[in-house]
């Protein structure tokens, strides 16, 4: 299947403004100069500094002292694989054999990027990674996505071939939403299941979303019993009518029992829920809806 003959190029004017909604307005850290119509750049491997490999080093170790027993074995068994401990990694080496594994490659991106971009490369099986490390002040937290929430909390789940087709899907399904006026809706899927997801496993509950695994303290709290989080089982349509919160822990995670759970659920056209969903309210991210059932009390 052939998507790259669609139009790409979307002006930087245009992009400023889509950006501008989502966060506070400031100016985006990277550097768009160098950046060709589809926003890739090269990573320039060679410019980050020591003090910047050194503390991807130290990023590494406190994310792997806390992912045993919380992290999903395919994550854990692909993320070792990419022997990445040792300093940030180069894309290139890396994408290789991401492509050897599931036909997916890495391309190098100054930061955020457009919608149709971003789902334009997921289309075509590429997978975008910011070039820049946060700060040391930012070890904890960081606002925008960085190298590190992209590549290490994000690539390895590319080794698995169901997720790998996923994500493919999951941006053929953005082109389609933007059509469809149902972008709102299938961003909260790619946020409770890409960025925050957990699934239920022989040896219990772990986690799979990019965003807690490259975070230092939801790695934690995401699989603690008790707390005020609900923690339920994927539902699609419940889902995409789920607000979310992005400045805090998430007050509801959904609960997958395979990808292949994850992949056929998704399959069905999302159309119709785009159009029912439209006319009503969203659910509030901490709602627990009659005859859910919290997975972690
Ligand atoms: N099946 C969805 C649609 O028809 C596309 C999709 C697939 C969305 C996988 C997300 C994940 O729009
Ligand atoms: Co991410």
């Amino acid at each position: 299947m052939d998507t790259t003959t669609l139009d790409t190029t979307v002006s930087n004017a245009d992009f400023l403004a889509t950006v501008a909604t989502k966060s506070d307005g400031a100016a985006l850290r990277g550097d768009y100069t160098h950046a060709d119509e589809h926003y890739v750049v090269q990573q320039n491997w060679a410019a980050y500094t020591e003090e910047e490999h050194e503390l991807w080093r130290k990023l590494y170790q406190r994310q792997m002292s806390l992912l045993p027993g919380r992290a999903c074995d395919e994550f854990i068994e692909a993320l070792l694989q990419m022997n990445a401990a040792n300093g940030i990694p180069e894309f290139e080496k890396t994408s290789k054999e991401l492509y050897a594994a599931t036909g997916w490659t890495i391309v190098a991106v100054p930061g955020l990027i457009p919608e149709l971009t971003f789902f334009e490369h997921l289309a075509n099986r590429r997978f975008p990674v910011t070039v820049w490390l946060r700060k040391p002040e930012e070890f904890n937290y960081i606002v925008e996505p960085d190298v590190f929430h992209d590549f290490f909390g994000h690539v390895p789940m590319l080794f698995n071939p169901v997720f790998a087709d996923y994500m493919q899907l999951y941006g053929k399904g953005g082109l389609k939403a933007m059509k469809l006026g149902g972008l709102d809706q299938l961003a909260r899927l790619y946020w409770y299941t890409v960025e925050f997801g957990l699934i239920n496993t022989k040896d219990g509950m772990r986690i799979y979303g990019a965003g807690i695994l490259s975070s230092g303290g939801e790695v934690e709290f995401c699989l603690t019993p008790g707390t005020t989080s609900r923690h339920i089982h994927l539902d699609i349509e419940r889902c995409l009518n789920t607000l979310y919160k992005i400045d805090s822990y998430q007050e509801t995670y959904f609960v997958i029992d395979s990808f292949q759970e994850l992949f056929d659920g998704t399959a069905p056209d999302f159309k119709p829920y785009y159009d029912k969903l439209k006319l009503g309210e969203a659910f509030p991210a901490n709602s627990l809806l009659p005859g859910e059932v919290e997975l972690l009390p």
